[in-house]
């Protein structure tokens, strides 16, 4: 038995293509998605239509992620006073444009955690952040960790959102996150998945590492319009995916530019937060590496 767990594509079919492609002849029984199909890549039609196209084939379960739930919320909608915040705002705003009522309609038929069976197997719970919250970054905690094992009851719990590689023991509980398929940040830059292999009644993790095709990934990102679109914050992704990044994520980036906007205007609401403290946090970024 083989279940191959892909989580975090944000819009990058690219990898999503490289991934599956070398999927194809591992004898994979299901495919586990655990969700954020969108984020800081411009493939987001590309990105749908090869899941829609799997599912047609392979037996697949999809979680939905933050990236959905913004979507969900309507984050990228109208709101024109939010206008001058485009590296906040902007690829929300893409996405919307670029996502179909039914896409909007499939995310929202997704649940944020699910148990997978299998006969003979120990029970899988699969999740985006936690099984109780889709942005929880549960595992970073001892305490929410403790509290999470505790309520889920599971001897083996998926989760991603974090777009780092984890694998870690509670009690008797094995916790892995696969990585990022689209925007890994764990260094080298890589197409990040994970296949379970099933046997003698237990799961045991192959995290797998694709070498990813930086130029090809930085001419789709110049020409789709998203440093117009989402200036700072798509610096920041070419930054991380030439692994000239000291190390940082879109969320601690984003931490930062909150930061310099409050101590500056004594005041900071998102997703109101002034391209110039974007414009500091890239500056600082940049003398860091
Ligand atoms: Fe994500």
């Amino acid at each position: 038995m083989n279940i191959a767990v892909l989580s975090d594509i944000h819009g990058n079919h690219i990898a999503l293509e490289e991934c599956l492609d070398y999927l194809k002849d591992k004898d994979i029984d299901f495919y586990c998605f655990l969700g954020d199909y969108t984020g800081e890549f411009p493939g987001i039609e590309k990105t749908m239509k090869i899941l829609y196209n799997l599912r047609k084939k392979k037996q697949c379960y999809f979680l939905r992620g933050n990236k959905e739930n913004y979507q969900l919320d309507e984050l990228g909608k109208a709101y024109p006073e939010w206008d001058d915040y485009p590296s906040t705002i902007g690829l929300l705003r893409y996405a919307n444009q670029h996502l179909t009522k039914e896409d909007v309609e499939f995310f929202n038929s997704l649940p944020i955690s699910m148990t997978v069976e299998n006969e003979g197997f120990p029970d899988i719970v699969i999740c985006h952040g936690s099984p109780r919250k889709v942005n929880e970054n549960f595992a970073i905690h001892q305490q929410s960790l403790n509290e999470v094992v505790a309520e889920t009851n599971a001897d083996y719990i998926i989760c991603g959102h974090t777009h780092s590689k984890m694998e870690t023991l509670c009690g008797t509980t094995h916790i892995w996150n696969p990585g990022s398929v689209g925007v890994s940040i764990d260094s080298p830059y890589q197409y990040r998945f994970m296949i379970l292999h099933g046997y003698d009644g237990a799961w045991t993790p192959e995290f797998i590492a694709l070498e990813a095709d930086i130029e090809y990934l930085l001419f789709e990102l110049h020409k789709s319009g998203l440093f117009e679109v989402a200036p700072y914050w798509t610096r920041f992704t070419e930054l991380l995916i030439t692994d000239k990044n000291g190390e940082f994520t879109h969320g601690s980036m984003l931490s930062r530019a909150m930061e310099i906007c409050y101590k500056e205007n004594g005041e900071c609401e998102w997703p109101k937060i002034p391209e110039e403290c974007y414009a500091k946090v890239f500056e600082e970024l940049l003398n860091f590496t």
